[in-house]
């Protein structure tokens, strides 16, 4: 083959694998509309016209009409169960051509017309009132048949061989409550249907001579059977006696039967030595004594019997005689559920039985006790009966070679610590679920068991002696009160773990680690506790793939605290800094060394605590000039302040100083230009402080030692500043250390150690601040008095 051939040749096969899933899946997208119970009496219009199934069953229509569907070209399934139809012509669907299921069961029909057919897939037309079959000639060409629903109180044997050439999967016939004046017992015999469901009138005692074993039946289904007087009861046997007549039968269903304990026996006996191989019987209302005969078990084809819902009006019955023909039945399969039944004895011999499901019954510990002959029994089912000590289980087992299945869930099984418990070997799963079990349950389980069942049981946790369970792959705790998940330490297998709905508060992350083999995990609904013990939880689990982790994560919610109730984990959050103590410690201590330096820093390198002193100063300047009344200030005085200073400093004054506040408009008495001659040097003082607003001293080492002594005197007399010092602004050019002041000096010490100065700051950058703040000290209020005084 050449390339171009080969890639030509997989575009072939490209386009008819396209072409098969198209046919496969006509249509992709069904268009589905429900108008079910919705009271329509007609049809209504407004339904799509794409649609493809159509449900309006449970409404009133009483008729169809033509004009109804015409337009619904694509419908291809029609439900109008439960209507009160009355008859129908089928030419109403000749638009339909797409129509393959109908559905008119539950209506009121006696009329059909088919003219033409439909080809029907699914044609259910039982529970009607028609008199003899509908059963149309066109019927016959309808090929693709598979169900076929009918009803009628007449049959004959004519309308079915209309049909008789169809291979129909499964026939329903419902027979009216006229059913049985004139009867045509051979009239089914031709129906061609794997599967045939015939429903009897139901209050109607059984005086039938149908044949219903048609011939080409492998499931037969009987419904409705009222058998509770002798004559009904042949009747009814030789029903049965007809079955031996079809060899293909397999299936055998009876439901709703009302007959009596001997009937029952026969017909059990009965259909023993028919073909049949799956006998169910359902719905059993039993009454009258039973006769002790002998059960014929030999030649017999059942492999399966099973009878549900028995409820028996006997007074006194042989119960033994009962159990024992059902434990000695030689089949593999037996059921016997809900039936009141209080016990099952041990067969004779060994036993063929492989499967025992005795659910729903009020059997008790005292079942097959000692029994040895149950060694191929492989599962029993003794789920919801009265079983009460796990001990006596455990014993009943040990010769149950064969058991891989035990079901004794929903009983009110206990176990209590130190008996033996030696299960089976070959138990494998073991469903304990919905019992009262406690802890102790873990010091008794089977060695191999690879399923285990224990919720909705007492448990609080798994204790340290548990039985090892190397085997085990799937464990359901949920519906405990346990308060951890448990490590797969001691369950080395586990891949499947339910422990919902149990009490885990804080789960530890351990389990992730130690459960590496996990498939599936569901620890959802657990009253989880939010706080920091649970991030690695929450981390394990979030890091684990959805299909695991199946209820994750809608079934996850914090219970406490109150304030992240109802909050879904996987939108707790909790930062690393608040849960780490040693993080928050160290955090917390680097934080405050960068503080600290920060603050050192700023104070060497820009002087912060001058600035602050500064800023200080300024606000008790403005407080203090608020509080000052107004007289005082009225009082005569010429400058705004007097300035005084050792000679040393006279070139700082004048070059900064005098400048910087003469600039503003400041007046200023300079004791050097200012004084009167002939004057004391004090008296100069005095006169001039008492014409100033403000006293200047400008301090320095040299003032210190050079002119203090002037002030000394004034400051011992003059009243002034004994009242306050808040005339009086002291500017400290350079720095006095304390011994330089002589001990003397006591009213310099004192104002030194009040701090309340100025300081001349070195740096350029901080004197536009120093003047300001000075300037505000002498000027503010004086602006004010000088309009009043000048
Ligand atoms: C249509 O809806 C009804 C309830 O209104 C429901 O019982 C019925 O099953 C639905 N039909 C189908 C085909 O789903
Ligand atoms: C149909 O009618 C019944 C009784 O008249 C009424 O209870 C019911 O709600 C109605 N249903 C609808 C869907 O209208
Ligand atoms: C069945 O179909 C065949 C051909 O397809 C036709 O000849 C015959 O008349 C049809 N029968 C009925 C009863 O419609
Ligand atoms: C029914 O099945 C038989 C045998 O399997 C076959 O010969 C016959 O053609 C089938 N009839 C129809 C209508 O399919
Ligand atoms: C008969 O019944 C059994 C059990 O219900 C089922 O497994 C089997 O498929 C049925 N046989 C047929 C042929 O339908
Ligand atoms: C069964 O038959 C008895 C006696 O005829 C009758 O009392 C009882 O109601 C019947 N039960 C059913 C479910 O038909
Ligand atoms: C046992 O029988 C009950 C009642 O018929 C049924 O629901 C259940 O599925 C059966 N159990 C098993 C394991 O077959
Ligand atoms: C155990 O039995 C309960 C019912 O009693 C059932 O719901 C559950 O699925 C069973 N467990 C297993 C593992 O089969
Ligand atoms: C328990 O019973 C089994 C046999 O029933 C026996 O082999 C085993 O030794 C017993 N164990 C104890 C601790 O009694």
């Amino acid at each position: 083959m050449t390339e171009g051939n080969s890639s030509i040749f997989h575009l072939a096969i490209f386009l008819v694998l396209i072409l098969k899933l198209r046919a496969q899946f006509p249509d992709g997208n069904e268009v589905f509309s429900n108008r079910s119970k919705a009271n329509y009496t007609d049809v209504p219009k407004d339904i799509s016209l794409k649609t493809t199934i159509l449900d309006a069953s449970q409404n009133c229509f009483s008729q169809l009409q033509a004009s109804d569907f015409s337009s619904l070209s694509k419908l291809r399934i029609l439900i109008l169960s439960h209507n009160k139809i009355q008859s129908l012509d089928t030419s109403i669907f000749k638009f339909n051509l797409e129509l393959e299921y109908l559905d008119l069961s539950h209506n009121q029909l006696w009329m059909i017309s088919c003219n033409p057919t439909v080809n029907f897939r699914h044609l259910d037309l039982s529970f009607n009132d028609f008199d003899v079959l509908p059963i149309c000639n066109e019927f016959g060409n309808m090929s693709e048949l598979s169900f076929l629903g009918l009803s009628a109180t007449r049959l004959q044997k004519s309308p079915v061989q209309l049909i008789a050439h169809l291979n129909i999967s499964k026939v329903l016939l419902v027979l009216g409550e006229l059913y049985g004046q004139h009867e045509d017992s051979e009239s089914l015999q031709d129906l061609n249907t794997k599967s045939l469901h015939i429903v009897f009138p139901p209050h109607k005692a059984f005086h039938f001579v149908l044949d219903v074993a048609a011939s080409s039946a492998v499931n037969l289904e009987l419904s409705n059977i009222k058998c509770v007087q002798n004559e009904d009861e042949q009747y009814f046997f030789s029903v049965l006696l007809k079955l031996q007549r079809n060899p293909r039968l397999l299936n055998l269903t009876i439901n709703n039967i009302n007959t009596t304990w001997n009937s029952f026996i026969r017909i059990l006996q009965l259909v023993w030595h028919t073909s049949i191989e799956y006998f169910s019987i359902t719905n059993v209302e039993l009454k009258g004594q039973v006769d002790q005969r002998e059960f014929h078990y030999s030649d017999t084809s059942l492999k399966a019997l099973s009878v549900h819902q028995v409820v028996s009006h006997a007074f006194y019955l042989q119960q033994d005689y009962i159990y024992s023909i059902f434990s000695n039945m030689n089949i593999q399969s037996l059921r016997v559920t809900g039936t009141r039944m209080v016990h099952v004895v041990c067969p004779l011999r060994v036993s063929p039985f492989v499967y025992l499901n005795f659910s729903n019954n009020l059997l008790t510990d005292a079942t097959f006790e000692n029994c040895g002959t149950l060694t191929k029994l492989e599962i029993l089912i003794l789920e919801l009966n009265q079983l009460k000590e796990l001990a006596k289980i455990v014993h009943m087992t040990k010769d149950m070679k064969s058991l891989r299945k035990l079901d004794i869930s929903r009983n009110s099984l206990g176990y209590e610590t130190g008996i033996n418990c030696s299960w089976t070997k070959s138990l494998l799963i073991l469903n304990m679920s919905s019992n009262i079990l406690t802890d102790s349950v873990f010091r008794c389980l089977p060695p191999k068991v690879t399923v285990l069942d224990l919720h909705n049981n007492r448990i609080k946790s798994i204790p340290k002696d548990a039985t090892s369970l190397d085997a085990l792959e799937e464990l359901n705790v949920a519906f405990n009160s346990l308060t951890d998940l448990p490590g797969c330490g001691r369950l080395s297998s586990l891949s499947v773990l339910i422990i919902t709905n149990n009490a885990i508060s804080q789960p530890s992350a351990k389990f992730f680690s130690s459960c590496q083999r996990m498939r599936s995990v569901k620890a959802g609904n657990n009253p989880f506790q939010c706080s920091c013990e649970l991030r690695d939880f929450i981390k394990g689990i979030s890091h684990m793939s959805s299909d695991v982790v199946e209820d994750w994560p809608e079934s996850y919610k914090c219970d406490y605290p109150e304030s992240y109730k109802e909050t879904a984990l996987q939108d707790f959050h909790m930062s690393e800094l608040a849960c780490n103590t040693t993080l928050l410690i160290v955090t917390i201590g680097i934080s405050m060394l960068v503080l600290a330096a920060l603050v050192t820093f700023v104070c060497v390198c820009f002087d912060l605590p001058w600035y602050l002193r500064m800023v200080c100063q300024w606000t008790q300047t403005r407080y203090r000039a608020r509080n000052i009344p107004l007289e005082e200030l009225q009082r005569n005085v010429q400058f705004h302040a007097f300035i005084s200073y050792s000679g040393h400093d006279s070139a700082w004054v004048k070059n900064e100083l005098l400048p910087n506040l003469e600039r503003e408009g400041l007046r200023i008495c300079l004791h050097e230009r200012d004084f009167v001659a002939g004057k004391s040097i004090v008296e100069n003082i005095i006169n001039c402080t008492e014409q100033s607003y403000k006293s200047i001293f400008v301090l320095s080492p040299n003032f210190v030692q050079s002119e203090w002594c002037h002030y000394e005197l004034y400051f011992a007399h003059h009243k002034l500043f004994h009242e306050g010092s808040h005339n009086l602004i002291l500017i400290l050019l350079e720095s006095i250390p304390q011994y330089t002041i002589p001990s003397n000096y006591h009213k310099l010490k004192t104002l030194m150690a009040r701090k309340t100065y100025l300081e001349w700051p070195k740096e350029k950058s901080k004197h536009g601040l120093f003047w300001a703040n000075l300037r505000a000290a002498i000027s503010i209020k004086l602006t004010e008095q000088k309009k009043e005084i000048v």
